[in-house]
């Protein structure tokens, strides 16, 4: 695209924005779980109405848009909102278990196929019967699930094995994990992995099979809707690291729509954690291409802590952050500086695959570490800028329910306002 359109298209974006009414961004009273958004919970999942107004507006101002890369994609929101916008979307996570989720999410299974299939399944299970020699053999079973629930998921495991043919699995897959978390002795509303206290785990004695029947049911609805949208872009996914996505050529995407990990995985969002038990229990724990559950985390942004505190990040704003942060914790600090380091790194991959002069939109969550708040935004502003990709709009977004100032207006300086924990900052910026 010429510099001239596209500095139009910069301002008509955010234009676009600017009159939008107060609150708009909002999304309190919306149903987020619509179409196939609801099937599997997820830590830290994009309000898909968010997704779908960004690539709405990247539309409405640049026609053309046929790709859209998802490098985080955690469970798939902006990939399913990308094909529903008629763009041909590909995603990335470390996270098998997000891979899965988001393949179910984004394909549209046949509906009489799947009521078939649940049907065969159902009556499998309730037939068959199976010994303590069929359980799963991972560590502290016993600690997560009570024997009557081990019993009752290795029967839908084997189940879904035998009945359900391996194309149409991973819908029943995603039904099975989101059941795994909710029958386990975890507390269910917590995505780290804590267990019920004694009193709780007394008291609990959860039904493996209706928990299933009603998930399956749930995202039957989901799935009939997707159906009907048909014929759909393609979909791809991968396994990379979001530092290393050598396997997808230069100049690749019209769009990127992402929202990044907070911070490290041990002191923010412990997606490996969340993800575990389904692990263990659809044998992707040993899956060839990524790393076991339990180093999960430690694969993700910021997982290994950096040992030096000298850095040559070109990000003003994160110098500053940082030295506040070291005088009162040094190793504190070096997390820190990791995760913005693997950041970058991921920074200058993006700005390679994507196409010139297209747009990057990004939703972050700003955290405060030391009662020092890391301005992520700004500091990717920053740090992209060497990558020839220069920033265009930014936004604060609310988040209902919780506390926050009230100023929500949009400017193309990043990072401008104050930005609170208890918001995400929206942003675009553009490929030159
Ligand atoms: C905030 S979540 C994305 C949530 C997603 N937008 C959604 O709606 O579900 C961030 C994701 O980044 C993934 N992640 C963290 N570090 C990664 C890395 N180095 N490469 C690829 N994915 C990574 C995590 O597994 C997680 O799924």
């Amino acid at each position: 695209m010429p510099i001239s359109s596209s500095l139009m298209a910069d301002d008509a974006i955010r234009q676009t924005i600017q009159q939008l009414p107060q609150g708009f961004w909002d999304f309190a009273a919306a149903n987020t779980k619509e179409w196939t958004h609801g099937y599997h919970s997820y830590p830290a999942m994009m309000i898909p109405q968010v997704a779908r107004n960004l690539i709405a507006i990247i539309q409405q101002h640049q026609p053309g848009i046929h790709t859209l890369l998802d490098p985080f994609m955690g469970s798939g929101t902006s990939l399913v909102e990308g094909i529903l916008a008629g763009i041909h979307a590909a995603g990335s996570d470390l996270n098998p278990l997000s891979r899965l989720i988001t393949l179910a999410k984004t394909t549209a299974w046949d509906p009489q196929l799947l009521q078939w299939h649940t049907e065969k399944l159902l009556d499998y299970v309730n037939r068959v019967q199976v010994s303590e020699a069929d359980w799963p053999d991972f560590d502290n079973v016993e600690f997560w699930f009570k024997p009557v629930v081990i019993a009752d998921l290795t029967r839908l495991k084997q189940g879904i094995e035998r009945v359900i043919p391996e194309t149409s699995r991973p819908f029943f897959w995603v039904a099975f994990s989101n059941t795994v978390r909710w029958v386990s002795n975890s507390r269910n509303q917590e995505f780290k992995l804590y267990r019920l206290d004694k009193d709780h785990l007394t008291q609990w004695n959860p039904d493996v099979l209706a928990t299933f029947r009603r998930v399956v049911e749930r995202n039957q609805i989901g799935n009939a809707r997707l159906w009907e949208r048909q014929p759909l872009p393609s979909v791809e996914l991968y396994a990379h690291n979001a530092m290393d996505l050598s396997v997808l050529p230069a100049e690749t995407f019209d769009l990127m729509l992402t929202s990044p990990p907070y911070g490290d995985s041990h002191t923010t969002v412990a997606y490996g954690q969340f993800s575990r038990l389904s692990l263990q229990w659809l044998n992707l724990a040993d899956a060839a291409d990524g790393p076991a559950p339990h180093k999960l985390d430690q694969a993700m942004l910021g997982g290994k802590s950096s040992k030096e505190l000298q850095h040559a990040l070109p990000s003003p704003t994160l110098t500053t952050a940082l030295n506040k942060i070291t005088d009162q914790d040094k190793r504190r600090a070096r997390e820190v500086l990791s995760f913005y380091q693997d950041l970058d790194t991921t920074l200058q991959e993006i700005a390679r695959v994507m196409r010139p002069g297209s747009y990057q939109c990004w939703v972050v969550g700003n955290r405060t570490v030391k009662k020092v708040q890391l301005l992520t935004d700004r500091i990717i502003t920053e740090l992209s800028e060497r990558y020839g990709v220069i920033p265009v709009v930014s936004f604060t977004r609310v988040i209902p329910n919780k506390r926050m100032p009230k100023e929500n207006s949009p400017t193309n300086q990043i990072g401008d306002k104050v930005a609170t924990m208890n918001g995400e900052q929206i942003f675009i910026l553009r490929k030159q």
